[in-house]
């Protein structure tokens, strides 16, 4: 997962835009913070007060798969974000944007162990490789794991920074796990509208990141 902030990431914001200066506010992290928390309070609030609709498991199970592959788009926008906008105070975030992506695919396993499999592990356990969407998405959420296992200073110390950069480009094969797996959901029920769109993203995302390591190494061939 993109998520720590890369060693390199560490510098000043330059020319401290107005934009970077806010960002690098005090207050701007706990802000972005609570603004990751709100779909899981929505969904809290509206399972406590019923308001998720006729079928609320399914509701939720849904829900947190949407905001599981939406943050990780999110993080994945983080590099053009803070490239093409130079918005270098960007990189502080990444590590929290990228661990989100990992609260809500773990409370989106959450609902299926207990909605779908009432946390009867063996059943889980069998139904897994039974069905290859549910295999394809948990091999994105065990991908999931690692790089949040290795989100951290001590890990990018214990890694190195180029060895940690690569395994954490992961992130993208995270992604095309997460969109497959909701590809093959939908594909049951010839329902491609949303999955397109995300696919469209995430292909820009990653299209992007190629085409600017291409530059990268052209430029450094040039010297
Ligand atoms: C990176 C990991 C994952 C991502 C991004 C993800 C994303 C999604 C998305 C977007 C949906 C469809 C939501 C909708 O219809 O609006 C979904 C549905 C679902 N996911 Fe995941 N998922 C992930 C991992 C998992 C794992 C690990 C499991 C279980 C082991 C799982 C089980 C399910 C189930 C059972 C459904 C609902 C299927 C249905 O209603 O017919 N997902 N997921």
């Amino acid at each position: 997962m993109a998520t720590a902030a890369q060693p390199r990431g560490g510098a000043r914001p330059a020319g401290a835009s107005g934009l970077n200066r806010v960002l690098m506010h005090a207050a701007a992290k706990p802000a972005v913070f609570m603004l990751c928390l709100l779909p899981f309070a929505w969904l809290l609030y509206g399972a406590v007060a019923d308001r998720l609709g006729a079928n609320p498991a399914e509701y939720l199970l849904r829900a947190t798969g949407d905001w599981a592959l939406r943050f990780l788009c999110i993080v994945l926008a983080v590099t053009p974000l803070r490239v093409m906008a130079k918005l270098t105070a960007l990189a502080r975030w990444r590590r929290m944007l990228g661990l989100f992506a990992y609260f809500y695919v773990v409370v989106h396993l959450l609902c299926y162990s207990w909605f779908d499999m009432g946390f009867d592990l063996p059943s889980i356990v069998a139904d897994i490789p039974k069905r290859p969407f549910i295999l394809v998405g948990f091999a994105a959420f065990v991908l999931l794991t690692l790089l949040a296992a290795t989100s951290f200073n001590r890990a990018i110390r214990a890694l190195g920074g180029k060895r940690w950069q690569r395994l954490h480009r992961l992130v993208y094969l995270c992604a095309g796990l997460g969109l497959l797996h909701f590809f093959w959901m939908r594909a049951g029920k010839n329902n491609f509208g949303e999955v397109g769109i995300y696919a469209v993203i995430i292909a820009l995302l990653l299209g992007w990141r190629v085409w600017h390591a291409l530059a990268a190494r052209r430029r450094a061939a040039l010297q």
